[in-house]
Protein backbone atom coordinates (compact mmCIF):
# COMPACT_ATOMS: atom_id res chain seq x y z
CA UNK A 1 0.00 0.00 0.00
CA UNK A 2 2.41 2.12 0.88
CA UNK A 3 4.42 1.89 -2.46
CA UNK A 4 1.33 2.42 -4.22
CA UNK A 5 0.55 5.41 -2.50
CA UNK A 6 3.94 6.88 -3.03
CA UNK A 7 3.71 5.73 -6.72
CA UNK A 8 0.39 7.50 -7.33
CA UNK A 9 1.46 10.69 -5.30
CA UNK A 10 4.79 10.67 -7.73
CA UNK A 11 3.01 10.51 -10.78
CA UNK A 12 -0.17 12.91 -9.70
CA UNK A 13 2.84 15.46 -9.02
CA UNK A 14 4.83 15.29 -12.07
CA UNK A 15 1.57 15.15 -14.55
CA UNK A 16 0.23 18.36 -12.26
CA UNK A 17 3.76 20.16 -12.54
CA UNK A 18 4.01 19.70 -16.19
CA UNK A 19 -0.12 20.08 -17.24
CA UNK A 20 -0.11 23.39 -15.26
CA UNK A 21 3.20 24.49 -17.46
CA UNK A 22 2.04 23.59 -20.78
CA UNK A 23 -1.26 25.14 -19.52
CA UNK A 24 0.41 28.56 -18.90
CA UNK A 25 2.76 28.33 -21.70
CA UNK A 26 -0.32 27.90 -24.24
CA UNK A 27 -2.20 30.75 -22.27
CA UNK A 28 1.18 32.88 -22.78
CA UNK A 29 1.37 32.62 -26.79
CA UNK A 30 -2.44 32.92 -26.89
CA UNK A 31 -3.11 36.29 -28.98
CA UNK A 32 -4.56 39.17 -27.38
CA UNK A 33 -5.17 41.39 -30.42
CA UNK A 34 -7.71 43.94 -28.53
CA UNK A 35 -7.48 45.92 -25.79
CA UNK A 36 -10.20 44.74 -23.45
CA UNK A 37 -9.41 45.58 -19.98
CA UNK A 38 -12.25 46.00 -17.72
CA UNK A 39 -12.53 49.67 -16.90
CA UNK A 40 -11.80 51.56 -14.60
CA UNK A 41 -8.78 50.20 -15.35
CA UNK A 42 -5.05 50.99 -14.14
CA UNK A 43 -2.84 53.06 -16.56
CA UNK A 44 0.37 51.71 -15.61
CA UNK A 45 2.26 48.20 -15.46
CA UNK A 46 2.43 48.60 -11.64
CA UNK A 47 -0.95 49.56 -11.21
CA UNK A 48 -1.36 46.26 -13.21
CA UNK A 49 0.76 44.17 -10.63
CA UNK A 50 -1.17 46.12 -7.86
CA UNK A 51 -4.83 44.78 -9.28
CA UNK A 52 -3.81 41.31 -9.66
CA UNK A 53 -2.65 41.28 -6.29
CA UNK A 54 -5.77 42.73 -4.93
CA UNK A 55 -7.84 39.55 -7.29
CA UNK A 56 -5.70 37.38 -6.20
CA UNK A 57 -5.76 37.87 -1.86
CA UNK A 58 -8.75 39.64 -2.07
CA UNK A 59 -11.19 38.30 -4.75
CA UNK A 60 -12.14 41.59 -5.27
CA UNK A 61 -14.18 41.94 -8.36
CA UNK A 62 -16.19 38.50 -6.74
CA UNK A 63 -16.73 40.94 -3.67
CA UNK A 64 -18.56 43.34 -6.19
CA UNK A 65 -20.39 41.13 -7.83
CA UNK A 66 -21.90 38.94 -5.30
CA UNK A 67 -20.93 39.48 -1.46
CA UNK A 68 -22.25 35.33 -0.32
CA UNK A 69 -20.17 34.01 -3.41
CA UNK A 70 -17.70 35.81 -2.04
CA UNK A 71 -17.79 35.28 1.68
CA UNK A 72 -17.83 31.47 1.07
CA UNK A 73 -15.25 31.15 -1.73
CA UNK A 74 -12.54 33.44 -0.04
CA UNK A 75 -13.14 31.21 3.56
CA UNK A 76 -12.24 27.94 1.41
CA UNK A 77 -9.22 29.81 -0.53
CA UNK A 78 -7.74 31.39 2.55
CA UNK A 79 -8.47 28.32 4.77
CA UNK A 80 -7.07 26.06 2.20
CA UNK A 81 -3.85 28.34 1.57
CA UNK A 82 -3.23 28.13 5.21
CA UNK A 83 -3.56 24.36 5.55
CA UNK A 84 -1.25 24.38 2.49
CA UNK A 85 1.48 26.16 4.48
CA UNK A 86 0.96 23.91 7.74
CA UNK A 87 1.55 21.14 4.99
CA UNK A 88 4.60 22.23 4.42
CA UNK A 89 6.08 20.71 7.76
CA UNK A 90 5.31 17.17 6.36
CA UNK A 91 8.07 17.64 2.94
CA UNK A 92 10.60 20.70 4.55
CA UNK A 93 13.37 18.94 6.27
CA UNK A 94 14.61 21.89 9.05
CA UNK A 95 18.06 20.63 8.51
CA UNK A 96 17.39 20.27 4.63
CA UNK A 97 18.32 22.74 2.06
CA UNK A 98 14.27 24.37 2.47
CA UNK A 99 15.60 24.61 6.24
CA UNK A 100 15.04 28.33 5.65
CA UNK A 101 11.76 28.29 5.54
CA UNK A 102 10.60 26.02 8.90
CA UNK A 103 10.35 29.53 10.97
CA UNK A 104 7.82 30.43 8.86
CA UNK A 105 6.03 26.69 9.02
CA UNK A 106 6.64 26.28 12.44
CA UNK A 107 5.45 29.29 13.24
CA UNK A 108 2.25 28.92 15.90
CA UNK A 109 -0.30 30.85 13.96
CA UNK A 110 0.04 28.76 11.10
CA UNK A 111 0.37 25.32 13.19
CA UNK A 112 -2.12 26.03 15.54
CA UNK A 113 -4.78 28.34 13.60
CA UNK A 114 -4.09 26.24 10.37
CA UNK A 115 -5.65 23.84 12.28
CA UNK A 116 -8.82 25.34 12.43
CA UNK A 117 -8.27 26.64 8.84
CA UNK A 118 -9.73 23.22 7.70
CA UNK A 119 -13.00 24.06 9.32
CA UNK A 120 -13.12 27.06 7.02
CA UNK A 121 -12.38 25.48 4.11
CA UNK A 122 -14.92 22.37 4.59
CA UNK A 123 -17.71 25.55 5.29
CA UNK A 124 -16.46 27.93 1.88
CA UNK A 125 -17.00 24.38 0.18
CA UNK A 126 -20.13 23.43 1.82
CA UNK A 127 -21.94 27.61 0.94
CA UNK A 128 -20.36 27.22 -2.88
CA UNK A 129 -21.86 23.83 -3.38
CA UNK A 130 -25.32 25.01 -1.69
CA UNK A 131 -24.98 27.78 -3.90
CA UNK A 132 -24.81 25.39 -7.00
CA UNK A 133 -27.66 23.79 -5.49
CA UNK A 134 -30.17 26.62 -4.51
CA UNK A 135 -29.78 29.46 -6.89
CA UNK A 136 -31.30 28.77 -10.02
CA UNK A 137 -29.50 30.50 -12.06
CA UNK A 138 -26.17 28.90 -11.24
CA UNK A 139 -27.79 25.17 -11.12
CA UNK A 140 -28.98 25.42 -15.03
CA UNK A 141 -24.86 26.26 -15.79
CA UNK A 142 -23.82 23.74 -13.27
CA UNK A 143 -21.96 20.63 -14.76
CA UNK A 144 -21.27 17.08 -13.16
CA UNK A 145 -17.80 18.02 -12.82
CA UNK A 146 -18.66 21.51 -10.90
CA UNK A 147 -20.46 19.59 -8.37
CA UNK A 148 -17.35 16.56 -8.05
CA UNK A 149 -14.76 18.82 -8.06
CA UNK A 150 -16.59 20.60 -4.83
CA UNK A 151 -16.94 17.28 -3.33
CA UNK A 152 -13.36 15.71 -4.20
CA UNK A 153 -11.82 18.82 -2.07
CA UNK A 154 -14.39 18.60 0.34
CA UNK A 155 -13.71 14.73 1.04
CA UNK A 156 -9.74 15.84 1.05
CA UNK A 157 -10.62 18.45 3.93
CA UNK A 158 -12.99 16.02 6.07
CA UNK A 159 -10.50 13.03 5.97
CA UNK A 160 -7.76 15.93 6.98
CA UNK A 161 -9.81 17.40 9.50
CA UNK A 162 -10.81 13.62 11.11
CA UNK A 163 -7.03 12.71 11.00
CA UNK A 164 -6.58 16.47 13.57
CA UNK A 165 -9.36 15.96 15.36
CA UNK A 166 -11.08 12.66 15.68
CA UNK A 167 -8.64 9.72 14.57
CA UNK A 168 -4.69 11.10 15.19
CA UNK A 169 -2.38 9.41 12.69
CA UNK A 170 1.38 9.29 13.33
CA UNK A 171 2.36 12.60 11.76
CA UNK A 172 6.13 11.83 12.14
CA UNK A 173 5.30 8.72 9.99
CA UNK A 174 4.21 10.75 7.38
CA UNK A 175 7.00 13.10 7.13
CA UNK A 176 9.14 9.89 7.47
CA UNK A 177 7.25 8.65 4.26
CA UNK A 178 7.01 11.83 2.57
CA UNK A 179 10.80 12.44 3.04
CA UNK A 180 11.44 9.26 1.49
CA UNK A 181 9.60 9.83 -1.36
CA UNK A 182 11.38 12.89 -1.76
CA UNK A 183 14.63 11.40 -1.15
CA UNK A 184 13.67 8.27 -3.68
CA UNK A 185 13.98 6.04 -0.60
CA UNK A 186 10.34 4.66 0.59
CA UNK A 187 9.63 4.41 3.97
CA UNK A 188 6.58 2.96 5.42
CA UNK A 189 3.14 4.37 5.75
CA UNK A 190 1.44 4.98 8.81
CA UNK A 191 -1.66 2.53 9.24
CA UNK A 192 -4.65 4.77 8.91
CA UNK A 193 -7.81 5.10 7.26
CA UNK A 194 -8.58 8.27 6.47
CA UNK A 195 -4.56 9.11 5.69
CA UNK A 196 -5.29 6.40 2.70
CA UNK A 197 -8.18 8.05 1.54
CA UNK A 198 -6.94 11.73 2.31
CA UNK A 199 -4.14 10.69 0.02
CA UNK A 200 -5.77 8.89 -2.89
CA UNK A 201 -8.03 12.05 -3.25
CA UNK A 202 -4.71 13.88 -3.16
CA UNK A 203 -3.42 12.04 -5.88
CA UNK A 204 -6.42 11.77 -7.99
CA UNK A 205 -6.78 15.84 -7.68
CA UNK A 206 -3.32 16.13 -9.16
CA UNK A 207 -3.87 14.20 -12.07
CA UNK A 208 -7.22 16.20 -12.83
CA UNK A 209 -6.10 19.28 -12.21
CA UNK A 210 -4.72 20.20 -15.18
CA UNK A 211 -7.94 19.28 -17.54
CA UNK A 212 -10.32 21.32 -14.50
CA UNK A 213 -12.01 23.89 -13.97
CA UNK A 214 -8.74 24.53 -11.39
CA UNK A 215 -6.96 25.53 -14.25
CA UNK A 216 -8.13 29.01 -12.91
CA UNK A 217 -4.87 28.87 -10.64
CA UNK A 218 -3.13 30.01 -13.59
CA UNK A 219 -5.42 31.64 -16.16
CA UNK A 220 -6.22 34.48 -13.58
CA UNK A 221 -2.65 35.91 -14.34
CA UNK A 222 -3.11 35.71 -18.19
CA UNK A 223 -6.69 37.12 -18.09
CA UNK A 224 -6.86 40.39 -20.61
CA UNK A 225 -9.55 42.04 -18.89
CA UNK A 226 -7.28 42.27 -15.94
CA UNK A 227 -3.75 41.81 -16.77
CA UNK A 228 -3.32 45.03 -19.63
CA UNK A 229 -2.65 48.68 -19.15
CA UNK A 230 -5.57 50.98 -20.16
CA UNK A 231 -3.67 53.01 -22.49
CA UNK A 232 -5.00 52.82 -25.76
CA UNK A 233 -5.00 56.59 -26.37
CA UNK A 234 -1.48 57.18 -25.11
CA UNK A 235 -0.06 54.05 -27.06
CA UNK A 236 -0.64 51.71 -30.17
CA UNK A 237 -1.96 48.16 -29.27
CA UNK A 238 -0.75 45.39 -31.64
CA UNK A 239 -0.25 41.61 -30.94
CA UNK A 240 3.00 40.72 -31.53
CA UNK A 241 1.65 37.85 -34.36
CA UNK A 242 0.23 40.92 -35.99
CA UNK A 243 2.93 43.59 -36.25
CA UNK A 244 3.97 41.67 -39.82
CA UNK A 245 0.41 43.48 -41.20
CA UNK A 246 1.16 46.66 -39.59
CA UNK A 247 0.85 49.49 -42.29
CA UNK A 248 2.04 52.03 -39.88
CA UNK A 249 5.68 50.81 -39.50
CA UNK A 250 5.57 49.88 -43.33
CA UNK A 251 7.14 45.96 -43.02
CA UNK A 252 3.71 44.83 -45.06
CA UNK A 253 1.53 47.18 -46.68
CA UNK A 254 0.34 45.06 -49.04
CA UNK A 255 -0.82 42.34 -46.48
CA UNK A 256 -2.20 45.51 -44.48
CA UNK A 257 -4.19 46.85 -47.37
CA UNK A 258 -6.09 42.68 -47.92
C1 LIG B 1 0.71 14.67 -0.11
C2 LIG B 1 0.03 15.64 0.38
C3 LIG B 1 -0.66 15.62 1.73
C4 LIG B 1 -0.31 14.98 2.91
C5 LIG B 1 0.90 14.09 3.18
C6 LIG B 1 -1.33 15.30 3.90
C7 LIG B 1 -1.36 14.84 5.21
C8 LIG B 1 -2.22 15.29 6.19
C9 LIG B 1 -2.19 14.89 7.58
C10 LIG B 1 -1.23 13.87 8.17
C11 LIG B 1 -3.15 15.57 8.25
C12 LIG B 1 -3.47 15.51 9.73
C13 LIG B 1 -2.74 16.58 10.48
C14 LIG B 1 -2.79 16.47 12.00
O1 LIG B 1 -3.16 15.42 12.50
O2 LIG B 1 -2.46 17.46 12.64
C15 LIG B 1 -3.81 16.43 7.26
C16 LIG B 1 -4.83 17.30 7.56
C17 LIG B 1 -5.48 18.07 6.62
N1 LIG B 1 -5.26 18.09 5.27
FE1 LIG B 1 -3.79 17.09 4.30
N2 LIG B 1 -2.26 16.13 3.32
C18 LIG B 1 -1.87 16.35 2.00
C19 LIG B 1 -2.51 17.15 1.07
C20 LIG B 1 -3.64 17.92 1.31
C21 LIG B 1 -4.32 18.75 0.33
C22 LIG B 1 -3.89 18.90 -1.14
C23 LIG B 1 -5.35 19.36 0.97
C24 LIG B 1 -6.37 20.30 0.45
C25 LIG B 1 -6.84 20.31 -0.79
C26 LIG B 1 -5.32 18.92 2.36
C27 LIG B 1 -6.20 19.35 3.34
C28 LIG B 1 -6.12 19.01 4.69
C29 LIG B 1 -6.94 19.60 5.72
C30 LIG B 1 -8.01 20.67 5.51
C31 LIG B 1 -6.54 19.02 6.93
C32 LIG B 1 -7.14 19.33 8.33
C33 LIG B 1 -6.54 20.57 8.91
C34 LIG B 1 -5.09 20.42 9.27
O3 LIG B 1 -4.77 19.59 10.14
O4 LIG B 1 -4.28 21.10 8.63
N3 LIG B 1 -4.27 18.03 2.53
N4 LIG B 1 -3.23 16.23 6.04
Amino acid sequence: MSTLIAVLLSLATIVMIVGLARKARQYRATPAPLKIPVTPAPKTTGGVVLRLAKEVIFFASLFRSNKWTWLFGWMFHVGLALAFIRHLRYVIDPDGMLGFMWPLISLEVVQSFGKYAGFAMVIGLLGLFARRILVARVRYISAPSDYLMLLLIMFIGFSGLMMSFVSHVDIVGVKTFMLGILNLDLQELPESAPLMIHLSLVALLGFILPVSKLLHIPGVFYAPTRNQVDNPREKRHLSPWAAKYDATRGSDKNAAAQ
